[in-house]
């Protein structure tokens, strides 16, 4: 299926999410099947003044493409700047941030704020796609308040600008992380649209993937925290979606990953920060494992890679000593 100029192979996308969704964890997500892998946000003034290469947001390994890189911002100019900085730092597609609800990006006029300001939606859309060879994707939710719908409105400018694809989450800012997930307003989106669009929230497993797909015949599904610790969730989704039983990975596979994305994230952060990363991400792989509390205490005390490791393996003997197959459904 295409996404503007992009050829990509499979429905579903790994979402944008901060703290997560670095060069590491996008690198697993493609190779379990993620048919694109969207960066965590980053300022478009962060990449304009450098802070986003100190902090090795723009390193991308070649298995990670194609990346979709989010930023956000309210300065037009500013956020052609930095897809002009991301074009040539070799991403795939530039996304634009309208739904983050934190409330110091809210402030600035960025995030989720855009949903309350349509004439600079059209601003920035208009303004990134003329500046830039790249595909540009949007990702919205359905409005600010608890009531607001501004989907329509915001599909429209984005076909009026040649945006090529528009994701939609289907809550509202103040809803935060919480709250129903309204599948009718995305369902009534895409039957208007002449763009592709992408359904977002609440997919916990794969069978969701599809049943979110079904109903709003959207046209690519998007997927953040059932992502996290279960890189495989794509793989599972592409299963179901081809009419075959989902895979599940075995207790080997799940530590041989969780081993690799330890060192991936140690050779880019360096031992200390790399092991702290590492931390949140066992969290969620522990998930479903015996003595998962206990594991994750103690991963915590740890500072270095090498006892990361011994500790990984002895907590690996453990679980394939328990069970074979330690699936994900214990969740
Ligand atoms: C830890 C975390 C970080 C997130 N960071 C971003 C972000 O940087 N940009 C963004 O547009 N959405 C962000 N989101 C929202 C997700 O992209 C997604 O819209 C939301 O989690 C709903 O999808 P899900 O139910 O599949 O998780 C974040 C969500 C979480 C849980």
């Amino acid at each position: 299926m295409k996404l503007g100029s992009l050829e990509l192979e499979g429905r579903a996308f790994l979402a944008p999410l901060a703290g997560y969704g670095d060069s590491p964890f996008r690198v697993l997500c493609r190779r379990y099947g993620a048919a694109m892998v969207y960066t965590e946000m980053v300022s478009s003034l962060g990449i304009k003044f450098g802070n986003a290469k100190t902090f090795g947001m723009l390193a991308f390994e070649p298995g990670e493409h194609p990346v979709d890189f989010q930023i956000f911002g309210a300065r037009p100019a500013a956020m052609v700047e930095a897809a002009e900085l991301l074009a040539k730092a070799g991403v795939d597609a530039i996304d634009i941030n309208m739904g983050c609800p934190e409330p110091k990006i809210v402030k600035t006029g960025a995030g989720s704020a855009l949903l309350r300001n349509l004439p600079l939606v059209d601003a920035i859309t208009s303004a990134v796609v003329r500046g830039t060879l790249l595909p540009v994707t949007v990702k919205i939710r359905k409005g600010f308040l608890i009531d607001d719908n501004v989907t329509e409105e915001i599909l429209a400018i984005c076909e009026k600008n040649g945006v090529a694809a528009l994701a939609i989450h289907g809550s509202t800012a103040v809803q935060g992380r919480s709250g129903s997930k309204d599948w009718d307003v995305i369902a009534a989106a895409k039957a208007k649209a002449s763009i592709p669009i992408i359904a977002n929230g609440g997919v916990k497993k794969a069978e969701d993937a599809k049943r979110f797909l079904d109903y709003t015949k959207a046209d690519y599904v998007m997927v953040g925290r059932a992502a996290l610790g279960n890189p495989w969730v794509f793989e599972q989704i592409n299963d179901v979606l081809g009419g075959s039983v989902p895979r599940e990975p075995s207790a080997d596979e799940r530590f041989d990953v969780m081993q690799e994305h330890v060192d991936r994230e140690v050779a880019l952060k360096g031992d200390v920060a790399g092991v702290k990363e590492m931390r949140k991400h066992l969290a969620f792989y522990f998930r479903g494992l015996p003595e998962a509390t206990t594991y994750r205490n103690r991963i915590n005390q740890i500072k270095d890679p090498h006892t990361l490791k011994e500790l990984l393996d002895e907590y690996r003997g453990l679980c394939i000593g328990t069970s074979e197959e330690v699936g994900h459904d214990a969740r």
